[in-house]
């Protein structure tokens, strides 16, 4: 279940929210997600809406109040972003696949048509009940069934969609599309389809990173498959990490959007240079120097900058979240290397810093581990300066018509945010309060998924309202296009 947040809502809507809950003995989160799912389902048309609005006016004391209905769906349900677009969703057998129930939830919400092919493996890990209680639609998983009154032939079941969603793709599934077998339903549809195909792989890392794998995964992607994850992290088997974690269903769910977005891609044949997450500084082969930044903001940016059309290049500090679809991703740990790796990027039209930079290094990162000796105490790190990747490339000689920085503060800041605008020699800072007072998602800004910036330029300073990290991003990405527009090359 998604989770709402009633205490984002307005108070106005709290209130009648109230009301309407205890008159159904429900809590206020039933009370929303009941309304929400029948305005999804269809089945408030807007003749209904109009008098659910005027019902809940009359219920409360406050004339005035805005039409309710329509501020809570635009509080809490993202959207209508895939409204009228059909996915085939094809589960592969893997532990992941109980992900998939999360993500058909999520298309749905925004507003797709969800239908689903299961593999016999995948039949194994998630039933089709639930599959199908969920997609609201029969799920499909045999190749020839005669007897099947749904039985709508694997071509249109293929053409019929907008998309194809692979998720989880395993490599079995991924070896069959690369090397053209097509011996069960979910292999000969992505063999019939003319329609885009998205991949979220899911396996164990030493799978993954198996040759095999590695060579279809280059073939997939020649032939025009695009591919979202996977992610580092723990595996579902005790024991594993590295990468091979499927990617959560809202990346999923950014990829499907991203390649479905038919709005104005003003930053076609822009080149963006977008830098993210944290870096690791070494201290000996075992330990690092480290931050709390995640990489969702950076990360969401880079998506958004691609949606709206740019050949965007991410630079990667590690994190635990996928490569956001579209985008070229470059892996790094280090500030310096994430400096060559920027600066190898150059020339490009707009350059986004929102990496959080580790400020210093320990001078001399021991080759090997450093061990306790008895008496001889603590060992003395001595630290040195890292390079400002933003500032170098402010200064450049090759700099970017448009540069972009961010301002992490706790105190001071906006005062702080105009000092890095004219030291590192930034068009725009994006400031943002990071201290614990922010009160922004469980975990604050660093790691939560909300954020509440200040855009601070030589022209002043625009404040924006709190926001989902994704929201900053697409209010970014249209600022840059609007600021590229005056850059003429
Ligand atoms: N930045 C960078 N390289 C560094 C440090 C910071 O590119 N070595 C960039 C960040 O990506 C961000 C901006 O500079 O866009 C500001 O980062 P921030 O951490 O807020 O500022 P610092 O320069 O590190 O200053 P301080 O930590 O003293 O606030």
């Amino acid at each position: 279940m998604a989770s709402i947040t009633i205490r984002n809502l307005d108070d106005e809507v709290k209130e009648l929210l109230r009301r309407l809950a205890a008159e159904n003995n429900r809590s206020m989160e039933e009370q929303a997600r009941v309304m929400i799912r029948a305005a999804v389902d269809g089945q408030i048309g807007p003749g209904r809406i109009d008098q659910i609005e005027k019902t809940l006016r009359e219920l409360t004391s406050s004339p005035s109040a805005a039409t309710p209905v329509a501020a809570l769906a635009g509080k809490i349900v993202p959207r209508g972003t895939l409204s009228g677009k059909r996915i085939l969703l094809i589960i592969g057998g893997g532990i992941a696949a109980y992900k998939a129930l999360d993500l058909i939830r999520r298309l749905r919400e925004r507003g797709a048509a969800v239908r689903v092919v299961m593999t016999a493996a995948a039949q194994e890990f998630v039933t089709t009940l639930s599959v199908g209680a969920l997609s609201a639609d029969h799920v499909f998983t045999e190749l020839f069934d005669r007897n099947d009154e749904h039985d709508v032939g694997h071509i249109r079941l293929s053409r019929e969609a907008d998309l194809l969603v692979v998720a989880p793709a395993t490599a079995d599934l991924m070896a069959k599309l690369a090397n053209g077998h097509a011996n069960d339903l979910a292999s000969t549809v992505l063999l019939a389809t003319d329609k885009p195909v998205l991949m979220a792989p899911a396996m164990n890392p030493k799978m993954w990173s198996h040759l095999a794998t590695r060579r279809n995964r280059a073939t997939l992607g020649k032939d025009g498959v695009t591919f979202v994850g996977p992610a580092r992290g723990e595996m579902a088997e005790s024991n594993e990490a590295g990468e091979g974690r499927m990617a959560e269903p809202l990346e999923i769910v950014a990829a499907v959007e991203a390649l479905l977005y038919a709005g104005p891609k003003p930053l076609t044949g822009r080149k963006i240079i977008v830098t993210s997450g944290p870096t690791h500084e070494p201290i000996d082969p075992v330990r690092y120097i480290a931050n709390r930044s995640s990489g969702k903001q950076g990360h969401a940016i880079a998506a958004a900058l691609a949606r709206l059309g740019a050949d965007v290049r991410l630079v990667s500090g590690p994190v635990s979240i996928a490569d956001p679809a579209g985008v070229k991703t470059i892996h790094v740990e280090r500030a310096q290397e994430m400096r060559d790796a920027v600066e190898r990027l150059l020339p490009a039209d707009a350059a986004v810093f929102v990496a959080a930079v580790a400020d210093w290094r320990s001078e001399n990162s021991a080759g090997e581990k450093i061990k306790k000796v008895a008496g001889e105490g603590p060992p003395v790190l001595r630290m040195v300066e890292n390079p400002d990747i933003l500032a170098g490339v402010g200064h450049h000689s090759q700099r970017p018509g448009l540069v972009v920085g961010f301002a992490a503060e706790t105190q001071d800041l906006l005062r702080n945010a105009q000092a890095k605008l004219a030291k590192k020699g930034a068009d725009l800072i994006v400031a943002n309060d990071v201290s614990h007072e922010s009160g922004i998602g469980p975990s604050g800004v660093m790691g939560g998924d909300r954020n509440r910036v200040r855009i601070v330029s030589k022209a002043g300073v625009e404040e924006w309202p709190e926001m989902t990290k994704d929201e900053v991003a697409a209010r970014l990405a249209a600022l840059i296009a609007e600021r590229l527009k005056a850059i003429v090359v």
